[in-house]
């Protein structure tokens, strides 16, 4: 970035081919937002393309064209939309939903398994209990008591492949129990919506506000189940309110029941931490947690703690699943609980997503004055809204354009509403971070100026 391109004339010459070709070139790369003309300062880079998509991802619907990464952001999006996003090589990635990969404990990781290994029976190597290994089971329960207030016995814990399944074991649970509709909160996850949907349930949209989901437009929807994120709103980042709880509480003992999704609530910087509303209401909270934020999505590990009349259904969806999950990795993941290794780790990433969150927040005032964010003071990710005059689809494609991964906010939407991005930071290095944001603010300055004048922006050609 920052480079000046050679004049068109000494270029063309160069190249032994007219001025207009070099010409035209330019004026294509200025369109796509990758060089600016700066009158005496000449044609300069202001941004890097997006690398091309590695090999074309399988499986893909075919409306997503791998060549045209944009096309990504054409339409609504489909089940295979994140993975689409994912195998877009890009400069920056602000997806959301991954803590520091970098910052994986290796050492402990291993240092724990040859531990469990030395340690292995040829028995537990066998078929072991659906619901997960007994020592894990322990684990979360004593996690769950330190870091969410939740006392539970650990027979009343199911380890599970990550929230996504326990989604998909919920739906012949839910159905079973006469619940064909889950509520959901809007703007909320996508990636959930779609995993209730696939069961078949509906979804209807319950605001939420600054206090959190609206309890009366969910009574509203007559839905009697809903699937929340109350300690971290995703992707707003609201703390539910104490008032708006106890409405919640009432509507939950009126007969609903509340899916708990508490992704990401052990990543906290500038509060104290929101108990779990399982904690609150053990009969009516279906409380589902996984190691995705704290160690990594792709170990496939977390846990349901369902209320009492659910727990023999949803043990048999698991046998009827999978038999349980891979036995190592739970053992692992208990010695590390056990330890202390993972706390200890929680602390380190703490430090380091508060670093690259203020990183984030400095950059949007210097690169986004206008826009607002919303959400930081917790998570690994936080939202920015914007004055409607770009759609947010139309800035993530441009984005990507300039080498910036991050999706949209309507994304997460059902019902209309402002626009802006979801950015995740707690995964990216702070340079690395200004760099990115600066890039989405000349993105919106450039498509707000042709929004307002109706056309391109102009200077191609540096002056000779
Ligand atoms: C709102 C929300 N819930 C849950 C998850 C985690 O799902 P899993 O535990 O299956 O990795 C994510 C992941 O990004 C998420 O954004």
């Amino acid at each position: 970035m920052g480079s000046r391109l050679p004049p068109t004339r000494v270029l063309a010459g160069e190249l032994r081919v007219s001025r207009g070709v070099v010409t035209e070139a330019y004026r294509r790369l200025t369109e796509d937002g990758h060089v600016e003309g700066r009158r005496r300062g000449g044609t300069v880079v202001v941004a890097a393309p997006a690398l091309p998509p590695p090999a074309s991802p399988t499986g893909h619907a075919g409306s997503i064209d791998d060549s045209a990464p944009g096309t990504l952001f054409v339409g609504e999006p489909g089940a295979e939309v994140f993975d689409a996003l994912r195998a877009v090589r890009a400069r920056v990635d602000f997806t959301p939903g991954q803590p520091d990969l970098a910052a994986f404990p290796r050492t402990a990781w291993l240092r724990a398994e040859r531990a469990v290994l030395t340690g292995l029976s040829a028995e537990q190597l066998g078929y072991g209990d659906p619901r997960g290994a007994p020592q894990l089971r322990r684990a979360v329960a004593g996690w769950l008591a330190r870091s969410r207030g939740i006392r539970v016995e650990p027979d009343e814990v199911l380890i599970v492949a990550g929230t996504a399944q326990a989604l998909t074991l919920l739906h012949p649970v839910l159905r079973a129990a006469g619940i064909d509709s889950v509520a959901v909160e809007d703007p909320g996850s996508l990636g959930t919506r779609q995993h209730l949907a696939n069961g078949a349930l509906a979804t209807p949209p319950v605001p939420v506000d600054d206090d959190g989901v609206r309890v009366d437009a969910l009574r509203a929807t007559g839905a009697r189940a809903a699937l929340l994120t109350p300690a971290h709103q995703f992707p707003t980042g609201v703390v539910m309110s104490g008032e708006r709880r106890r409405d919640l509480l009432r509507w939950a003992e009126d007969g609903g029941l509340i899916i708990e999704d508490d992704y990401d609530a052990e990543h906290r910087y500038d509060r104290p931490p929101v108990p779990a509303l399982r904690a609150l209401l053990a009969d009516h909270v279906c409380y589902a947690g996984s190691v995705s934020k704290l160690l990594a999505p792709a170990l496939r590990i977390g846990w349901l703690v369902p209320p009492p009349r659910y727990r023999d259904a949803l043990t048999e969806a698991k046998r009827f699943t999978d038999l349980g999950n891979a036995v190592l990795p739970q053992l692992v993941l208990a010695r590390l609980m056990d330890s202390g290794d993972l706390e200890r780790h929680l602390r380190l990433l703490r430090g380091r997503h508060r670093r690259r969150r203020d990183a984030m927040i400095d950059a949007i005032a210097r690169h986004l004055p206008g826009a607002t964010v919303h959400g930081a003071a917790a998570g690994l990710h936080l939202t920015v809204t914007y004055e409607p005059q770009v759609p947010d689809t139309d800035l993530a494609a441009a984005a990507l354009a300039r080498g910036v991964k991050c999706q949209p906010l309507s994304w997460h939407r059902q019902l209309p509403g402002r626009p802006g991005l979801v950015l995740g930071y707690a995964a990216t290095a702070p340079g690395a971070i200004a760099e990115g944001v600066a890039a989405l603010g000349e993105a919106l300055r450039t498509l707000g100026r042709t929004a307002r004048t109706g056309t391109s922006p102009p200077q191609v050609d540096p002056p000779a």
